[in-house]
């Protein structure tokens, strides 16, 4: 397994390019199992959860090619409405086949995704706005098998935002017979997105992005052709790493329409964040204060940058409370920042970190895609060397970190089959 070997004291200073947005990525290439013909999408990152989703529609009968920052997914012959616990162990988001492969034929066998380090990650308002639109759906032997001849559109409210229970939804609808109101969706740039490229294939989505959301069914959709929008996390990460290491950085592609509540919070330690050109901007000019932060759906503080935020916050004057609503158990970069000297107190969903001089660099590891991206942060302003392990789970997520930041004055490199 590969390891990431940062020497912290260096501050980042110059340009860092936004790849694609992964979670945007990932629904729309499902989306391409909802018509014939072929599809191109553009701005894809090249991950390993892209990688993952290319082969499981290879696996299912389509013909992929997956050759980032290009993929194309075409039909040639009947396709296997199926997704083997082997793909979905991989990747939970591959539940993301099963609204397109149920609209389109009427019948699909999807591995439950079980939980991951960060939660148990029910799937039940996926399986409940299904039935809603007619669907039996049966679980045995931990998989979700799910039936209907044509999905009717139907009135659907969710117990709580779910970005891929709403993107499997709006899938789903725009096949179905009718309309489909969804009510209480999840409200992130990603659910907008997937709406945009289901209306380029003919679909009639409206209020995507928003929380309520009505969808004309159609009998057939036609193939896109589309440029994914940038990776607000990824953006958000090295914004970050910026203000951690008082560098001076033009984060490039940045959306800051999607980031309005991490420049809040950023602005609020101290941290300059501007726009410039088609970026970000990122600067401290001064000191670095403590802020709270309490993660929720978005536009609220997303739970995807908690991790990275918390970094920060442990060399900033003072005290920040870190309170996480989305994830049960998503605080696992709290005993490795430890480890390199931060002071963080963990008390149930709630993390109060006090300031510290200076962290230490150490072997490090962590088993969530974005706490690795958190400790690699870490070590870019940590005295001596650290060693961020298994780094298969950084690279789910975030394509050629050690290249980025390196090009912006980071002591950094992967070391090929590091102990694990
Ligand atoms: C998406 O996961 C993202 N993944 C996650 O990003 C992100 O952390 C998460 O949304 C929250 O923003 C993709 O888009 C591929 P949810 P998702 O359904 O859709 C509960 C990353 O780092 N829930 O919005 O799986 C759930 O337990 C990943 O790129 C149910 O109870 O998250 C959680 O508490 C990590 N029942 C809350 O809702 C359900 O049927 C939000 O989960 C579905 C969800």
């Amino acid at each position: 397994m590969d390891a990431i070997r940062v020497r912290g004291g260096r501050s980042l200073v110059g340009t860092i390019p936004v790849s694609g947005a992964k979670n945007a990525a990932l629904p729309i290439l499902c989306a391409t199992l909802l018509s014939d013909g072929e599809s191109t999408l553009r701005n894809v990152p090249a991950l390993r959860d892209i990688e993952t989703t290319s082969a499981l529609l290879g696996f299912m009968g389509r013909r992929v090619s997956c050759a980032p920052p290009v993929v194309t997914v075409g039909s040639s012959g009947p396709v296997r409405p199926e997704a083997p616990y082997e793909f979905v162990k991989q990747m939970r988001a591959s539940v993301l086949v099963l609204g397109p492969l149920l609209a389109r034929y009427g019948k699909v066998r999807v591995s439950l995704p079980g939980g991951c380090q960060i939660g148990t990650r029910p799937v039940d308002q996926h399986l409940k706005g299904l039935e809603a639109l007619g669907a039996s759906i049966q679980l045995s032997h931990g998989y979700i098998q799910a039936e209907c001849a044509r999905l009717k559109g139907a009135e659907i409210v969710f117990d709580m935002p779910t970005v891929t229970g709403t993107e499997n939804l709006m899938m789903a609808a725009a096949l179905a017979k009718g309309r489909t109101t969804l009510v209480n969706c999840a409200e992130e740039p990603e659910v907008e997105e997937l709406g945009r490229v289901l209306n380029k294939m003919g679909a009639r989505v409206e209020g995507a992005g928003t929380h309520v959301m009505h969808i004309e069914g159609r009998d057939a959709l036609d193939p896109f052709d589309h440029a994914v929008i940038p990776d607000r996390i990824e953006a958000g990460t090295y914004m970050v790493a910026a203000a951690m290491t008082r560098g001076d950085v033009l984060v490039d592609g940045a959306p800051l329409e999607h980031l309005e509540a991490l420049a809040a919070k950023l602005r609020k330690a101290g941290v300059e964040v501007s726009r410039e050109g088609g970026g970000v901007r990122v600067r401290v000019p001064g000191e670095l204060r403590g802020v709270d932060v309490t993660t929720a759906p978005h536009p609220g503080f997303p739970t995807d940058m908690q991790a990275q935020l918390m970094t920060l916050m442990t060399l900033a004057a003072g005290r920040s409370v870190i309170t996480e609503t989305i994830f049960e158990n998503r605080f696992m970069h709290v005993p490795e920042l430890v480890r390199m000297g931060a002071n963080i107190e963990v008390h149930g969903n709630t993390a109060v970190v006090t300031g510290v001089a200076g962290l230490e660099g150490a072997s490090v590891m962590a088993t969530d895609l974005r706490a690795s991206a958190s400790l690699v942060v870490a070590g870019l302003v940590a005295n001596g060397e650290t060693e961020v392990r298994r780094v298969y789970h950084l690279d789910r997520g975030y394509e050629r970190m050690e290249e980025k930041l390196s090009r912006v004055g980071a002591d950094i490199a992967r070391v090929r089959g590091a102990e694990g």
